[in-house]
Parts: C-alpha cells; structure tokens; sequence
C-alpha cells in the first residue's frame, strides 16, 4: 500500500458506484489507507450504509491518529460503520441484509498473504457464497495485483456477467499493473 498510488482504489469504487440506489448499502473489505472509502463516500448519497471490515485493530487506529491529512475523517461519517471483523462472516452473517455491491481488496489478489483463510474469498464455495450476499443486480468487485484466467473463469462459472478491467496504481502510470474483477449478479 502506498499513499501516493490509490488510482486503481479509486477506480474500483467508480465502478462499484455506477448504478446504485439511494439507500445503497455498500461493503467494503478492507479499510487499508482508506481511498475507497473515500471514493465510494463521494459517490453515494446520504442514505446509504457504508460497512467497512478491517481485519488489522492497528489500521483503523492509523486512520483515526495519523491519515487525516491523506484522507479526511473517513470514519466518522454518519453513513460508515467500521467492523474490525473478518469481511467473510460479514459475507457469511449477513442473512436478508444483503448488499448492492460488494468492494474486495484485501491481498493481492486471488494468492492471499495476509492470511491464508483469505483463499475462501476467491474459492468456488466463497464465491457463491458472496453472490448470495449480493441483492439482484448487485456487483462484486475484487482487486487484484495480475489478471488471472482461472479466478475469471470461477467467476463466470457464478456471476452473469464478468469483466477483468486493466487498472493504473496512479493517473500517470503507463502500465496498467492491477487487474479488476467485476461481477454483476442478476
Ligand atoms: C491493500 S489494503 C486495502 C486498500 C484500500 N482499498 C485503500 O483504498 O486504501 C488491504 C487491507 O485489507 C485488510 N484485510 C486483509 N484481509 C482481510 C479480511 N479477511 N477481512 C477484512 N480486512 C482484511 C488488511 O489488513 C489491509 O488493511
């Protein structure tokens, strides 16, 4: 994570944000440096519910002492609430209350490293899972460091709709070096 390349963050929200209803409720998984949150607070209105679910008690600790200058007070957004939670039991508990979209970027992509129970988020059974906490319509996107065929094509194997967008780590980057997964649940 850097501060200075969140392009590819802030893309990820755009295009989770594109079409979403005025009480949108939205889940982002994790907090990170929080540009996301930042993006995705932006573009919804004041009705919506903005879950956040950070695994690390130490991240949301620096968003509140130590990013405010990067990133406003994010947290104390009357539509934010902050679970510092694994965001698979989020996925996992949410029963009726399901999502219109659903943000991933907790690892690098579909080869966890921040714990190795993350692979359950880009598994067969984790997918399925995460499109039933998806509301009709509702789109999931995961970010990712590299593309990967195999991930897409467990996606396509649940979603209706799959792309793999090219992402930049910052505006003027001329590589595109991430890869967003969006899904879209019919
Ligand atoms: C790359 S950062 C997210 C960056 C974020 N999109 C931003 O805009 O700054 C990944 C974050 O996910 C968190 N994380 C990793 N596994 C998680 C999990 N299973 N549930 C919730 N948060 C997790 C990490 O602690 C880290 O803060």
């Amino acid at each position: 994570m850097s501060t200075t390349a969140s392009s590819s963050e802030e893309q990820m929200a755009e295009l989770s944000c594109a079409n979403l209803p005025a009480q949108a409720r939205v889940l982002i998984g994790g907090l990170g440096f929080g540009f996301t949150l930042k993006r995705v607070l932006a573009l919804t209105g004041p009705d919506a519910v903005v879950d956040v679910a950070e695994l690390l008690p130490v991240i949301v600790e620096w968003n509140r002492e130590f990013l405010h200058e990067v990133n406003g007070q994010l947290l104390d957004d009357p539509r934010v609430r902050i679970h510092v939670r694994d965001v698979y039991e989020l996925i996992d508990g949410c029963g009726n209350e399901r999502y219109d979209t659903i943000l991933l970027d907790v690892d690098n992509g579909p080869d966890p490293f921040v714990q190795d129970v993350n692979e359950r988020l880009y598994q067969k059974p984790g997918i399925e899972r995460i499109k039933q906490a998806l509301r009709p319509g509702g789109r999931v996107i995961f970010w990712s460091a590299h593309p990967d065929k195999s991930f897409a094509k467990s996606l396509q194997g649940a979603f209706r709709n799959v792309e793999c967008i090219p992402a930049k780590a910052y505006p003027k980057a001329k590589r595109f070096t991430h890869t967003l997964f969006v899904a879209d649940r019919t």
